[in-house]
This record gives C-alpha cells, sequence and structure tokens, in this order.
C-alpha cells in the first residue's frame, strides 16, 4: 500500500543507478582524492578498500534491508523495528536535514565554476584569491546556490521513478564516461616546471597508488584508518536515512545482494577514478607540494592545473565541472528525498505539497550558509580541532557528530536487540543467496560497534584527549 503511494524504482537497475548517484557526489571527487594524496597515496587505497567491503557492506546492507523490509522512512522504519527505538529514527532524519542546508551551497559553487569555463573566464579563475572573493560576495554564491536548489527540488517534486531515477539514468553514465576520459588524459600530461624538473602524468599516478609509509606511526596509522572510514560513511551516503529510503522503493524481487554489491563498486571506482585524474594533474603542474591543498583543491588548485595544460584546458575544465555538477546533483537529490519521504509519511500529506514547502525552506537555508562567508560570518573552534564557519558547523554536526553515533546505535539495534537475522532474511526473500552472511553477523555484532564507538570517540575530540594527542 504503502509503497504504492510513494512510487518506486522501476527495477533493479533503476534502484542501482539512483542509489549510485547518491552515493557517486563531491565526497568522491573532491573529498576522496585529496585525502588520498594526504594520508599516504596506496596504503589510503588498501585501507578504505577493506574498509568498504566489510564495513561498507555491513552498513549498507542494513539500511537498504531496513527500508525494504519497513517500506518506511528513516523516523517510522526504526520506529517499527522497536518503538522505543523511534529517537534513533528521528537524529538520523536530522543528518540529511543539517546536510541540505549546505549541500546546494557547495553544488552552486560547481555550477559558477561551469559557467567561467563556458564564459572564457577560466584564466581569471585561476588567479589568486579568485574563490575567496566568490564565497565572500553577496550575490553570487546565493544566485548559485539558489539555482541548484531548484533543480534538485524540481527532480525530487516528479516523484522517484519519473524524478530520481530517470535523472540518475541519465547522469551517472555520462559521469562514468567523462570522469574516464578526463583520467586517461591526466596520464598523457607531462610538464617542464620552473625548476627545470620534468614531471608525468604517470609519475604522478605511481605516487597515487604505492603505499608510503614513511612517517607512519600507530598513532598515524590510526588516524589514516578513521579518516577512511569517515570518508567511507560519507561516501556511500550510510547512517542518514538516504539508503532507508531508498531501499523502501525497491521492489520485492530485486536481489538486494547484487545490488549492495553493485553500488560498492560503481562508487568506490568513481572515487578511485577521480584519484587518478586529480592526483596526476596537480602532481605534473605543481608537484608534491601541490597535494596540501586539502578542500580547496577543486576550486583553487585545479583552475591552476586548467590554465597550464594550455589550450585544452577549458576544455577539460567544463568536463570536470559538468561531471562533478552532476554527481552533486544526484547526490543532493538524494538528501531532499529523505527529507520529503519522511515528512510526507509524518504529515500525510501528498509529495508535491511537500516538496514545495521544503523547497521553501531549503531556499532561505540556502542563502544563508551561501552568505556564511560573508554577512552570516563567524568562526568557532570545532572539537576536532578544525575551525569552522557555518558551513563547516553543519558538516561537522552532521557528519562527524551525528553519523558515527547513528551508526553506534544502529549495529547495536540490528546485532543485540532485533538480531542479525532479521536482517539476512530480508537479505535471503525469495530464496536469494546472502552471500557474506557470516562476515555480516560478525560486522554489524562486534566490530562495527567498537569501531563506531572509536570514531565517535575520536570526532568528538575525546579520543585525542584520552592518548593525549594534539
Ligand atoms: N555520498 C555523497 C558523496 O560522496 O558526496 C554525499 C552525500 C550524499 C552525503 C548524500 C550525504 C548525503 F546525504
Amino acid at each position: 500500500m504503502a509503497k504504492e503511494k510513494k512510487g518506486g524504482f522501476s527495477g533493479q537497475f533503476g534502484f542501482v543507478i539512483a542509489a549510485a548517484g547518491s552515493a557517486v557526489g563531491v565526497g568522491n571527487i573532491w573529498r576522496f582524492p585529496y585525502l588520498a594524496a594526504r594520508d599516504g597515496g596506496g596504503l589510503f587505497l588498501i585501507i578504505y578498500l577493506i574498509l568498504v567491503v566489510t564495513f561498507g557492506f555491513t552498513l549498507l546492507t542494513s539500511d537498504i534491508a531496513i527500508g525494504r523490509k519497513t517500506q518506511k522512512s528513516s523516523i517510522y522504519a526504526y520506529a517499527q523495528m522497536r518503538p522505543k527505538w523511534k529517537f534513533l529514527g528521528v537524529i538520523t532524519f536530522l543528518v540529511p536535514v543539517l546536510i541540505m542546508t549546505y549541500y546546494a551551497v557547495i553544488g552552486g559553487w560547481i555550477t559558477k565554476y561551469i559557467v567561467v569555463y563556458l564564459i572564457g573566464d577560466g584564466a581569471a579563475a585561476a588567479g589568486d584569491g579568485y574563490f575567496t572573493a566568490f564565497i565572500t560576495s553577496k550575490v553570487s554564491p546565493v544566485v548559485f546556490g539558489l539555482i541548484f536548489m531548484l533543480v534538485t527540488a524540481f527532480i525530487v517534486y516528479n516523484g522517484v521513478e519519473k524524478g530520481i531515477e530517470r535523472c540518475s539514468r541519465f547522469m551517472m553514465p555520462i559521469l562514468f564516461v567523462m570522469i574516464i576520459i578526463i583520467a586517461i588524459y591526466a596520464l598523457t600530461l607531462s610538464h617542464t616546471g620552473a625548476d627545470g624538473v620534468t614531471r608525468t602524468g604517470l609519475e604522478g599516478f605511481a605516487y597515487y597508488l604505492k603505499p608510503d609509509l614513511s612517517g607512519v606511526t600507530p598513532s598515524r596509522f590510526f588516524s589514516i584508518l578513521l579518516d577512511a572510514m569517515g570518508q567511507l560513511f560519507f561516501s556511500l551516503s550510510v547512517s542518514m536515512g538516504i539508503m532507508i529510503t531508498y531501499g523502501s522503493y525497491v521492489k520485492k524481487d530485486v536481489d538486494l545482494n547484487q545490488s549492495v554489491t553493485q553500488i560498492e563498486i560503481f562508487d568506490t571506482l568513481v572515487a578511485f577514478l577521480a584519484g587518478m585524474m586529480i592526483i596526476p594533474s596537480i602532481y605534473v603542474f605543481s608537484g608534491l607540494d601541490g597535494m596540501n591543498a586539502g578542500p580547496s583543491l577543486i576550486f583553487i588548485s585545479l583552475p591552476k592545473v586548467f590554465t597550464a595544460m594550455g589550450k585544452i584546458g577549458p576544455v577539460i575544465a567544463v568536463l570536470f565541472f559538468v561531471m562533478a555538477a552532476f554527481a552533486a546533483l544526484t547526490s543532493c537529490v538524494s538528501v531532499l528525498e529523505a527529507i520529503t519521504a519522511n515528512c510526507m509519511e509524518i504529515t500525510h500529506k501528498p509529495r508535491k505539497k511537500v516538496t514545495l514547502v521544503l523547497t521553501v525552506i531549503y531556499c532561505v537555508m540556502t542563502a544563508i550558509v551561501a552568505l556564511g562567508y560573508s554577512i552570516f560570518y563567524f568562526e568557532i573552534k570545532l572539537p576536532n580541532g578544525v575551525t569552522g564557519q557555518l558551513l563547516d558547523i553543519m558538516d561537522y554536526v552532521s557528519n562527524n557528530l551525528l553519523m558515527p553515533i547513528i551508526s553506534l546505535l544502529s549495529t547495536i539495534l540490528i546485532g543485540w536487540i532485533v538480531g542479525p537475522k532479521w536482517v539476512a532474511d530480508e537479505m535471503e526473500y525469495g530464496g536469494k543467496k546472502f552471500r557474506r552472511k557470516r562476515m555480516y553477523y560478525v560486522m554489524i555484532r562486534f566490530v562495527c560497534p567498537i569501531m563506531m564507538f572509536i570514531l565517535s570517540l575520536q570526532s568528538t575530540g575525546l579520543l585525542a584527549k584520552i592518548f593525549g594527542w594534539n
């Protein structure tokens, strides 16, 4: 019944492509490469891969199975599992509610750069201070943020199959082809710098793949592990109710086991390709120092690289930013959808009405957060050591603070209260084979709760206090 009212994905492919659309976002394209560059290249890759097939698999399986079994979004899904645990659904609901305040702002920044390169202003974008001047201005970030927000809302307004699935079917294959083209192009690069040294894309690629063990102490290893784990959550869109909502739209005959594997592979492949495209490019034109750019990587370092590429630079830049915009849009859609679906269940109002109200609310929020670098600028020191302003605070509360706590509580709920069989039954529904069942049981009951506990301590800054790290 509920499903008929809500609509659903057309089938396995529709679901997988939409879930991959949610998973592949700015996290893959921007965050993954800079973490890999910072955290020892191949070492980070190996750790990340191991985490994907263990933790990522466990959390993704849980979310999707909860969604399909209960046919509900987070609040009512957890309430249905155990009425006393409705609070967990409410906390989970808060994550997309918070993420949505800033995701369209970042989408707006990306859109702005598409326009900049289309109108031939790329050289200016490579100039020092361009990005800062842009985000601290009072009109442009708001306008672009609102455009991105409205496109997102339009897609969600059109429903699950006609809006979300359709846009993912269109955008994800294009994104994939584009990222492969740019990654291969990055490998062919070669440039002689002012220091007379010639660097090639292949050397940069080797740097990306080779595990760099220098300076890896136990505490450093541990912090890489936690970085990789935090990235994994964000990247797979787990523990924020999104995959619960998407799971609730999946038909009963779809094989969830295959779907989970396909989503894991797709998300990881795109992250890997993003690194393969960005790390060699930066290496060729800026050397290893360029890798320390951190979050400003795609808006500050890459424009410099595009300029250094010469004539083809603006073309690659447009390809890159369009691809990033597709990635961000399909993710932003999933965030808004998770909020919409919960609100529809709470209010019993139709999708269109709920979307319209949410659109108004989030246009206001997007504008406020977009002005967080100018009119509403203030900064505070966050418990994880980062000095943040409005956008960083929203990001910190949703990703660093809430997500590990939600995962911790949900693994306890599934592992010890409802029992992992509850999930296993859904994975095996219709005679399907739950291949990694044994591992799932061990992970959900023992490994995940312990690691999530440690991750929560780390993100609140308590871990550093306990061990005296700074
Ligand atoms: N998984 C997306 C990414 O890697 O960028 C980001 C994301 C989507 C985060 C949806 C949060 C979210 F609710």
